[in-house]
């Protein structure tokens, strides 16, 4: 696990990434030029906001023991995977038309449109065909779904579910995005609700499908509901997310290597923990200017930042930020504030992970760059990314490609002991969803809330700080809990795609 750089890829990951941002706050009018633009025109090293924290523990860290239980995953209490179809899965008799979904986005979010498209087209007895992926304007990754997933893996996987095609038929040239892009089109739904009913598209598309013979629907995030529908559309939903979506070999090889990398142990002489463990977590901290600015709440950057993020709210989403109404504090009060990373590392130390704890970074940008990041790099000198973990020739093929990178973080994620996600978003919840479907996970999940409160008491000491983080992470170490309504059900798999087996006393 030697780091290959000596800023974890801090400095190249930024500007490498400068194409990435969190893709549900980011209108369709927003331009990579502006964004790009913008970056670059504040700095002021951000300074510790938390000193007299970061001091008490800095001191006597060293001296202590992790907690017995610390990479422990939590008990399953028998919640097991179960997506069997409950009777004989069957094909239509007769096909009722072509459906094809653009998805925007960014990576997770498509995932998740994937497995709603495979439900809709059994909903409609449509043949599917293959999901186009929109290419985000800033991420700009041009790759497709066979680029990123395994094609003949998943046409297998749903072979006996729905039908499915990778090509337009002969007579549906036509029917291209570009063709959708330039103009009014009858066989296009773009009004499907959030979160609409099966009834919904029986009403809507199955009429325009039948009469035209395809039908397009963009877009298509989070457009089929959580709530009442059949066990069986469900469990299609959840075979496709957790069974039949697996990434090509490509990308599943290099995550591979990375997670060997990181659990080695013959690198690490002076890894005192590596010859019993050789485990590692999994921070994703999404901490980009995207998210600084979308939040309105202040990091501590000063004047500077404050100003520079808010020009950069008042140029990319012309006052449509709520949050921009609230105070700072009352933003910190209700949590809506992401943690700094700074913040990240108190609280990891204030769960007990010590200074050899191998952390795994899957993130790509940070604003503020290194000198942001300098302080979490101080409580773990072991961190890494892609950048530092892998070589030059075996990123090469995955220059520039935000989605395929991002998969490379998926896979080492899910596999990772640990996970522990800085802020909420679509990769948060795809892999607290997955890794509760492995169901040997544990993954730790921030209360925004709590931690405010804790951050922004002054008149607590560290020890205090240190037990009230722990009590009250306590049931939030990735325990499974059943969904609630309107709840995903790709974050929270269970009851849906799992079943819980009562043990049998001995
Ligand atoms: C789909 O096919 C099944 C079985 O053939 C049938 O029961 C159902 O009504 C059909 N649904 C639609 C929307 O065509
Ligand atoms: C701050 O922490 C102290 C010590 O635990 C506690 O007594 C006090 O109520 C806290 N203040 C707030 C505003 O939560
Ligand atoms: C936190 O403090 C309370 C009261 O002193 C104590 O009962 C509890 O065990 C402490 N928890 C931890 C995790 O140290």
């Amino acid at each position: 696990m030697a780091r290959r750089n000596g800023t974890t890829g801090c400095i190249s990951l930024w500007s490498a990434a400068l194409v990435l941002a969190l893709p549900l706050l980011l209108p369709n009018l927003f331009s990579a030029a502006i964004w790009r633009s913008s970056l670059f025109s504040e700095w002021e090293a951000p300074k510790a906001r938390h000193a007299v924290l970061l001091n008490s523990l800095l001191t006597t860290r060293f001296n202590e023991r992790e907690p017995e239980n610390l990479w422990e995953p939590p008990d399953s209490e028998g919640w097991e995977p179960c997506t069997q179809p409950l009777s004989e899965p069957f094909l239509p008799v007769e096909s009722n038309g072509y459906l094809q979904v653009f998805l925007e986005g960014g990576l997770n979010q498509q995932r998740m449109g994937i497995c709603d498209a495979v439900a809709v087209a059994k909903i409609l007895n449509a043949t599917l065909v293959l999901p186009h992926f929109d290419v985000n304007p800033v991420w700009q990754d041009m790759s497709s779904f066979a680029d990123i997933f395994d094609v003949v893996h998943f046409l297998q996987s749903v072979s006996h579910d729905v039908l499915m095609i990778t090509e337009l038929p002969h007579g549906f040239e036509w029917a291209t995005r570009e063709y959708y892009a330039t103009g009014i089109r009858a066989t296009r739904i773009k009004n499907a609700p959030v979160q609409a009913s099966p009834e919904w598209y029986i009403e809507n598309v199955l009429p325009i499908m039948k009469s035209y013979g395809i039908v397009a629907i963009a877009p298509f995030s989070h457009r089929l509901a959580f709530n009442h529908l059949p066990t069986e559309i469900q469990r299609l939903r959840c075979r496709v997310n957790f069974e039949a979506l697996k990434f090509v070999p490509a990308i599943r090889q290099l995550g591979d290597t990375l997670i060997q990398r990181l659990q080695e142990t013959s690198q690490l002489q002076d890894d005192k923990y590596a010859l019993e463990t050789a485990k590692y977590l999994t921070l994703h901290l999404r901490f980009d200017k995207d998210m600084a600015a979308h939040s309105a709440c202040d990091f501590g950057g000063g004047k500077a930042e404050r100003l520079a993020l808010a020009k950069y709210r008042s140029v990319v989403w012309q006052g449509r930020v709520s949050n921009a109404q609230l105070s700072s504090l009352k933003l910190r009060e209700l949590g809506k504030c992401p943690l700094t990373p700074e913040e990240v590392g108190i609280m990891l130390a204030a769960l007990g992970f010590g200074p050899h704890t191998r952390v795994y970074l899957a993130s790509y940008t940070v604003y503020g760059g290194s000198a942001r990041m300098e302080l979490l790099h101080d409580l773990f000198p072991h961190m890494v990314d892609k950048h530092s973990l892998a070589t030059a020739d075996e990123l090469r093929p995955f220059e520039g490609k935000a989605s395929l990178l991002a998969a490379v973080d998926y896979h080492v994620s899910l596999h990772s002991n640990i996970f522990f996600s800085a802020s909420r978003g679509n990769m948060h919840n795809n892999l607290a969803g997955h890794r509760a479907y492995l169901n040997v996970k544990k993954t730790i999940k921030p209360d925004m809330i709590l931690l405010s409160n804790l951050f922004s008491n002054k008149s607590l000491d560290w020890p205090e700080f240190r037990n009230q983080t722990i009590e009250g992470h306590i049931n939030r170490l990735g325990q499974i809990r059943p969904r609630q309504p309107g709840q995903s059900i790709y974050t929270y798999p269970a009851p849906d795609c799992m079943c819980k087996h009562s043990h049998p006393e001995v």
